[in-house]
């Protein structure tokens, strides 16, 4: 269909009911990907960015978790299939990785066992088709000599060779949206590199979709197109990723932004942080939910909560003062008044 996404959320609202009553995790969530670009999703750990990626997913706990709003995958809102089409499309059509790939590799069986049962499970090959694929697809993730690799157990290769083992799995399918939790967090910086780069390439080889959920704002640079940041369940800007970095307009973009370590700046220099912590869902602040943070927040921040704008060219923020903020570039500082 004519302009229509590969993947768009509108307004999605995710509440757990836990026994201290109800949280809302992700309030009012509205995004979307497009085939071949790659939509990154920051903001500090508690954010909501995992949330946000398990209930497009549904992975969710059914029986304590509540979805509002709609998830559209290819114009059809994943929030109303059955469990059974969704059965379908995870995996499938939607893949998704996460940082530790021991927890999503079985232990007992070999490297090529996994990838095999996963491409029998969803497609209609035989099994030394599904074999030939799953060397293939270690291959492309640029793992040498796959054809002895996959006879070998997840504990007798190390942690890149794994996260490659479980991207080879998780595309083995081909799908068109790939959901990328932290991948990299648990790496080193070379081996992080290296599997961004498998991931860039992969995208470009399979015309996917990618959301790469990270809090690091190296990790956007270096493969996002497009940037939503998230603070307390809450997209608070949006931009095209050259915008995120030379004219970001939210104190806590900035924020962000200035806490990224530099490898030339002076090592001894103490590396920025945002002052506070996330509030907790059950005592969310009134106003701007970042209000109790920032140096800029007065009278109306504390009170009135900001609704996200779309400024120019798909540059979005949520922030009372953006206009302000965003003219001082230079003396700017987001640290909270203590
Ligand atoms: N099953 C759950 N029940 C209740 N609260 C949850 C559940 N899962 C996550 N949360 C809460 O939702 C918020 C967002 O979590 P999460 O999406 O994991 O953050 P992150 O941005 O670090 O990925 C956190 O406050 C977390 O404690
Ligand atoms: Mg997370």
């Amino acid at each position: 269909m004519v302009g229509e996404h590969l993947l768009e959320v509108k307004n999605l609202k995710t509440t757990f009911l836990t026994e201290m009553g109800s949280v809302v995790a992700v309030d009012g969530m509205s995004l979307h990907v497009d085939y071949g670009e790659t939509l990154g999703l920051v903001g500090e750990s508690g954010c909501g960015k995992s949330v946000t990626a398990e209930s497009i997913m549904r992975l969710l706990d059914e029986r304590t978790t509540k979805y509002e709003g709609e998830i559209l995958f290819k114009g059809q809102d994943l929030l109303s299939l059955p469990e059974k089409k969704m059965v379908d499309i995870r995996g499938n059509e939607i893949a998704m990785i996460f940082q530790d790939a021991m927890t999503s590799l079985n232990p007992v069986y070999t490297i090529g066992n996994q990838i095999v049962e996963t491409i029998l499970t969803h497609q209609k090959v035989s099994k030394k088709e599904a074999y030939e694929k799953a060397i293939e697809m270690l291959r492309l993730t640029g793992i040498p000599s796959p054809e002895k690799r996959i006879l070998e157990y997840p504990h007798e290769i190390s942690g890149g060779m794994r996260q490659r083992v479980m991207i080879a799995m998780a595309l083995s399918c081909k799908p068109s949206l790939l959901i990328a939790d932290e991948p990299t967090t648990a790496l080193d910086v070379t081996i992080q590199a290296q599997i961004l780069d498998v991931i860039n390439e992969l995208k470009k080889e399979l015309n996917m979709g990618v959301i790469m959920i990270t809090h690091d704002l190296g990790v956007v640079a270096e493969v996002c197109t497009r940037v939503a940041v998230m603070y307390l369940g809450q997209v608070i800007e949006e931009a095209p990723v050259d915008n995120i970095f030379t004219n970001s307009l939210h104190p806590y973009t900035k924020g962000l932004l200035k806490s990224i370590p530099k490898i030339e700046g002076d090592r001894n220099k103490k590396l920025y942080t945002i002052e506070g912590i996330v509030p907790s869902l059950h005592n969310i602040p009134k106003g701007c939910r970042f209000a109790p943070r920032c140096s800029f927040a007065d009278e109306q921040c504390r009170t009135q909560s900001p609704v996200l704008k779309e400024t120019d060219g798909g540059h979005k923020v949520r922030c009372w003062h953006y206009e302000k903020i965003g003219q001082m570039e230079e003396k700017i500082d987001v640290t909270a008044t203590s």
